[in-house]
């Protein structure tokens, strides 16, 4: 798919730059672990693996930078990440909606436990 980076002002063409990049890391993450899990060659397992290890490391370097830059994403990350309640409930915390439950359990977003 292209992208109009060229026709975005330069706000948005760095955020369509960011998005793509962080896109192509996981698409190199995906395959990295697929050719880990299917690698026999030992030797060559663990430089896969190594280099898998490595996209995550830039998949989270974009995300950071995402979060200082984009809006949007520095709420959203706070909300939900480091949590260990169910990611629905997390939601439905930081939402206000039930997630099914009766609602007496009452917001489980970090930004509650504030
Ligand atoms: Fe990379």
């Amino acid at each position: 798919m292209q992208y109009l980076e060229e026709k975005l002002e330069s706000k948005s063409a760095d955020y369509a730059r960011g998005l793509t990049s962080l896109q192509e890391e996981l698409e190199a993450v995906n395959y990295y672990q697929q050719r880990y899990v299917t690698t026999a060659n030992s030797e060559l397992k663990e430089i896969v693996g190594h280099n898998r290890d490595e996209e995550i490391e830039h998949c989270c370097m974009l995300i950071e930078w995402l979060r200082r830059n984009m809006p949007g994403w520095d709420e959203r990350l706070k909300t939900y990440l480091f949590t260990s309640a169910p990611l629905t409930e997390v939601e439905a915390g930081a939402t206000g909606e039930g997630g099914g439950g009766s609602g007496a359990e009452g917001d489980l977003s970090i930004r509650a436990m504030r």
